[in-house]
């Protein structure tokens, strides 16, 4: 059981690909995108939601009586659109091109259009479904908002090394003020054919594969994956994928200055009233120390801190999923990280295995085992 469970074993740092496995890129994608530059969603109510993400330390870039642009402190876009709807859903992510060509290009190659994009945002995009319907946008010259001030990381005394003399330490409990958007999770029914549309289309790499226990053969089930920024280090996964019964949102993921911040910040979300889903924690596939959070309209949303960055050169690692695995250190994974809280999502998810287990996709009854297993192990 998790007690024994080694953290070490599957790190990044273990032998990649066997023969003939997936490489986890493209040999010749369309484009290669730079960043995640925002996600769009639709809200009922916009009072609510602008109230959660203040707390949770966003700063207001706009809003209006049909809309709500979030954004951190870094400069550039806002990484948060909500537009007023009937009800709670995510629409989809934005990709930020290296420049308007890579948008041409990408149009091109798909027979796309090129429009416009909003007057408050500036610039152009081209928007596409990938193979699970979602629509992406991939997005460039936009206007630049200017960068904002930031939370200062604490001087700390490590160890032996005492920088901080005649000076106590207390972190302010305030929002862990976001600084930009990290990354998004996606479940998809079909995740090899739509992992693959986005190496070939947006030139992203995987990081990391994973697999179900004991169904290596059988191929990945989960991805990690990076932006192709060659020598230029960028974040270990900009967007992951997972196999599962439904297409939909899992969370999405924010920087924070440091582990004080992102602790203090937690504490101050407690204080008013909102629901911690899973953390204080360090992941194994990232690095990132973490912290969950759900917002007022259920949607998962995770500070995070000290993430690893890889340049183009290392090869994807493989490790297989467990609910262990999840962290080095940390409490257990929970119910409500995992999907296994009775209520209203779980049962859900449970029409949607039962549909999807009737369905043409890649979720069979091999792959229901597959998951089950994970939350035990
Ligand atoms: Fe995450």
């Amino acid at each position: 059981m998790s007690v024994h469970h080694d953290p070490h074993t599957g790190l990044h740092s273990e032998p990649g690909a066997l023969a003939g496995e997936h490489r986890g890129r493209a040999a010749e994608p369309i484009i290669k995108v730079h960043d995640l530059a925002w996600l769009e969603f639709e809200k009922p109510d916009l009072e609510r939601a602008e109230a959660f993400a203040h707390a949770f330390g966003f700063t207001t870039a706009l809003r209006t009586a049909h809309e709500l642009q979030l954004r951190g402190t870094d400069p550039g876009s806002p990484c948060v659109l909500i537009r007023r709807g009937p009800r709670s859903r995510f629409v989809g992510p934005a990709f930020r091109a290296a420049d308007s060509t890579d948008v041409l290009r990408l149009a091109d190659a798909v027979g796309g259009a090129v429009v416009p994009l909003p007057e408050s945002l500036g610039g152009i995009t081209v928007d596409l479904l990938d193979p699970s319907a979602l629509g992406v946008r991939v997005v460039s010259d936009m206007f630049e908002l200017p960068a904002l001030s930031d939370q200062t990381p604490l001087p700390l005394n490590f160890g032996h090394d005492r920088g901080r003399v005649n000076a106590p330490q207390r972190p302010p409990r305030a929002p862990a003020t976001v600084q930009r958007l990290g990354h998004v999770v996606l479940q998809t029914t079909t995740y090899l054919e739509t992992l693959n549309w986005y190496l070939e289309h947006l030139g992203l790499i995987v990081s990391d594969f994973l697999f179900y226990p004991g169904q290596r053969a059988r191929g990945p089930i989960m991805s990690f994956i990076r932006c192709d920024r060659g020598a230029t280090p960028t974040d270990h996964h900009t967007l992951a994928m997972v196999l599962g019964p439904a297409n939909r949102y899992v969370h999405s993921a924010y920087q924070v200055a440091d582990l004080d911040c992102l602790a203090a910040g937690g504490e101050y979300l407690l204080d008013r009233g909102y629901r911690r889903s899973w953390g204080i924690g360090r992941h194994i596939q990232g690095s990132q120390i973490f912290d969950y959070w759900r917002d007022p309209d259920g949607f998962m949303v995770e500070h995070f801190s000290d993430g690893d960055l890889f340049d183009s050169t290392l090869e994807a690692g493989w490790a297989p999923m467990t609910a262990s695995g999840l962290s080095q250190w940390g409490p257990p994974a929970t119910k409500d990280f995992l999907g296994l809280n009775p209520g209203r999502e779980s049962l859900q998810e449970l029409r949607a295995i039962v549909h999807a287990l009737r369905a043409d996709n890649e979720f069979d009854l091999h792959r229901l085992r597959g998951l089950l297993k994970v939350a035990s192990s």
